[in-house]
């Protein structure tokens, strides 16, 4: 029955066979594993190892094949274990012993590692679109709000005045960081194990770099062990998928918060969130709070193909089964996550009112009139302590620092005159951070362009 079954004296039992059958999910590889088997024979062919007759045969079952799978009529069976074991014994039904001629020169062990970088690749070619939509939508929103200023905090607690625009500007860069890392991992992917065969290599005249070559290959793994055991192109995925729902998490978080009536700074679009079945007045950021949520799980996934890469010996273990499905995982929820995202973006609005209110509560200029005190010769240090006791008055009184009449800021510095009502209203600060890589507005307009060039297919202009 099994394409092994020849060395055992009874059959497997029922349990062991549903145990290690990975059909279930493997399936998903069917297109290239289809592909790499065509890559394979064509070039079996072509070093006279198969018969153009074979050939034939076979792209003529696996053009069957792939439109069965593709209109979802290709019947798995776990008997049969994987996907290639599935594909096989289908060809073989269809074209006799051309299918049975297929997989000379190859082991499942390469094809599997061929099966999941073909899918990894276009996986991460799918991810970098959809990071760059991402950007896309951010620097949208950062060029209209390139000047509506809110409050930057630290430790959650205001700060000093921000615009909006470089707050998403923070985040178009982590998400930039994060299609680097893609692009670089798939370097590493984009590499071919067929021709290791089961771990040693094969003494059939294969030719690996024309099978490379036909499967857009950069170039062959250079050790046959290394080629079927190692999946650590399969770990830098995850690595790079939790770096980048981190980065999705942590803006979820805010998004979270800004919403909020407490903070009222944004509100998502109605499409974009769920009410309460109880209370009628809620309207809950469920999109955000999910992939905040499902950060957790990527993150697990990394940390399960870590531990099950740590003691394999050298070289396949049965072990790398396991790869599978928190990989494929990883790619689904990242994948699903930078999608809603990018629509979900587009559909923030913004409350500008309430960001500049909170922007001017909590003494946020107040740095801004040390260094007014600096420009007029006071060393930093006393300059820093002349305006914390003025902002403990302004306190007391209940009042903002530019509420305080110019008497009660001249009791704090003699230095202090009437052109420092400039300096402390909100425009005036986030203004005047025109160092590279600040928050004024002109800073912001220039970042957001050349963020817009650095996307790929921009066309420079
Ligand atoms: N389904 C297997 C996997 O995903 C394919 C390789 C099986 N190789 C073996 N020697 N049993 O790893």
């Amino acid at each position: 029955m099994q394409a092994w079954s020849g060395r055992f004296s009874e059959p497997v039992d029922e349990r062991v066979k549903r145990f290690t059958a990975s059909v279930l999910f493997d399936q998903r590889l069917a297109s290239f594993d289809i592909a790499g088997s065509l890559a394979h024979a064509r070039m079996l062919a072509s070093r006279g190892i198969l018969s153009l007759d074979d050939l034939a045969h076979i792209e003529r079952g696996m053009a069957i094949i792939a439109a069965d799978v593709e209109a979802g009529r290709f019947r798995w069976s776990v008997d049969l274990e994987d996907v290639h074991l599935n594909i096989e014994r289908r060809l073989t039904e269809l074209v006799g012993d051309a299918g049975k001629r297929l997989h000379t020169a190859r082991s499942r062990n390469d094809q599997v590692a061929t099966d999941v970088r073909l899918w990894l690749r276009e996986t991460i070619d799918r991810c970098l679109s959809l990071l760059a939509d991402l950007r896309g939508a951010l620097l949208d929103l950062a060029e209209s709000h390139a000047a509506t200023i809110m409050p930057g905090f630290t430790h959650l607690q205001v700060a000093q005045p921000v615009t909006f625009g470089h707050h998403l500007m923070a985040y178009v860069e982590m998400f930039e960081r994060d299609a680097e890392r893609l692009a670089d991992a798939r370097r590493r992917v984009n590499r071919l194990p067929l021709g290791a065969a089961a771990l040693a290599g094969t003494g059939y005249p294969i030719d690996r770099e024309q099978v490379a070559r036909a499967l857009g290959f950069e170039g062959i793994c250079r050790n046959s062990l290394d080629a079927v055991s190692d999946r650590d192109f399969a770990i830098e995925f995850c690595a790079c998928a939790a770096l980048a729902m981190t980065h999705l998490s942590r803006l979820s978080e805010e998004l979270i918060l800004w919403m909020s009536p407490r903070f009222g700074f944004i509100d998502l679009a109605d499409r974009f969130c769920t009410g309460s079945s109880i209370m009628p007045q809620k309207k809950n950021p469920d999109v955000p709070e999910l992939v905040r949520g499902k950060t957790g799980r990527v993150n697990g996934h990394l940390v399960a193909l870590l531990t099950l890469m740590k003691a394999q010996p050298l070289a396949y273990n049965k072990d790398n089964q396991e790869d599978k499905e928190p990989l494929f995982d990883t790619a689904d929820t990242l994948v699903d996550s930078l999608a809603v995202y990018a629509a979900m973006m587009r559909g923030v609005t913004v409350n500008a009112p309430a960001m500049a209110r909170a922007a001017a509560e909590g003494f946020s200029t107040a740095t801004d009139l040390a260094d007014y005190l600096v420009r007029k010769g006071l060393p930093f240090r006393e300059a820093h302590e002349a305006v914390a006791r003025a902002v403990r008055a302004a306190q007391a009184q209940g009042r903002d620092l530019a509420e305080l009449p110019l008497d009660a800021l001249r009791a704090f510095s003699p230095l202090v005159e009437a052109d420092v009502y400039a300096v402390l209203t909100l425009e005036g600060s986030v203004a005047s951070r025109t160092v590279a890589g600040g928050t004024a507005p002109a800073q912001v307009r220039a970042a957001v362009a050349e963020a817009r060039r650095r996307l790929p297919g921009a066309t420079g202009g």
